[in-house]
């Protein structure tokens, strides 16, 4: 079973796991992601690759915990082995020389577009790195982001860095001062990513967004990732997780994401009034 040499909490709430995969590691490309269970009850987790190690052989990316299954994965530690660890999954991101290309990442977003925003520069862009936090001490990998952009902004509600605009409003005030955008790669919650890409509609700008809906098998057999974009039924595991954000049929995605949403709420009671008591 697949060993964590890592688990750590990056910023309240949000954690970074990296787990021994040399297979794994060797075939990652920025974009796609791997499925992790926490333990044999688990659900399967979909979680984007942020980072991997060829040379280490280990695979590392960014939850939220936001149920039980990502609770259960908060907990293990160093040396702890899971049932699960698959990947990678999905298409990986088009990488090429764009010009200008905007990376806005929130959340587990942040570090979800790390390896994208990376691959992008090597391949000749500027990278524009927009961070959007809902306060300051939820901010990671500043570092990592500044050594890769050629601008960097924060957003941040509590006004401790740049300015507290949501991410859009800030993609938006860029767009007007004029310069020539030629993309913008937006990964982060369904709203951040949803609100990013109307916020190039209107200027036609190229908006890729990494969606994440509910995923059980994520090789394209359950159907239970799929979408409508451009009219079209897509299963976000095998056909994404990248899509034109402005043809995604985001109605149907806000409302499928919600299907277990009581379940899940019933689940996290149950398993923490065992846990907890
Ligand atoms: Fe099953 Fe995509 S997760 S088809």
């Amino acid at each position: 079973m697949p060993k964590i040499i890592r688990r750590e909490r990056l910023v309240p709430n949000l954690h970074l796991i990296e787990v021994e995969a040399p297979d794994v590691a060797r075939k990652s490309k920025p974009g796609q992601f791997i499925i992790i269970m926490p333990d044999e009850f688990g659900e399967r987790i979909p979680l984007s690759i942020a980072d991997w190690d060829v040379e280490k052989g280990t695979v590392t990316a960014v939850f939220l915990v936001i149920g039980t299954s990502t609770n259960k994965l908060s907990r293990l530690n160093a040396g702890d082995k899971v049932p699960v660890f698959v990947g990678p999954l999905g298409k990986e991101s088009e990488i090429k020389k764009y010009g200008t290309v905007i990376c806005a990442g929130g959340c587990f977003g942040i570090g979800a577009i790390y390896p994208v925003a990376r691959a992008l520069k090597e391949a000749g862009n500027k990278i524009i790195a927009l961070m959007d936090v809902k306060a300051n001490y939820l901010l990671y990998w500043e570092d990592k982001f500044r050594a890769i952009s050629d601008e960097f902004y924060v957003s941040s509600r509590d006004s401790y860095y740049d300015c507290k605009d949501y991410i859009p409003t800030v993609l938006k005030n860029i767009l007007k001062k004029g310069e020539t955008i030629d993309r913008v790669v937006s990964i982060g919650c369904t709203y951040l990513m949803y609100t990013c890409a109307e916020a190039t509609r209107a200027k036609k700008i190229d908006t890729v967004v990494s969606l994440n809906p509910i995923m059980v098998d994520g090789t394209g057999m359950c159907g239970a990732c799929r979408l409508t974009v451009d009219g079209k039924t897509k299963f976000a595991c095998v056909d994404g997780p990248d899509f034109d954000g402005h043809l995604v049929d985001w109605k149907e995605l806000f409302s499928r994401r919600k299907s277990y949403f009581d379940d899940e709420i019933q689940s996290l009671c149950h398993w923490e009034g065992k846990n907890f008591p």
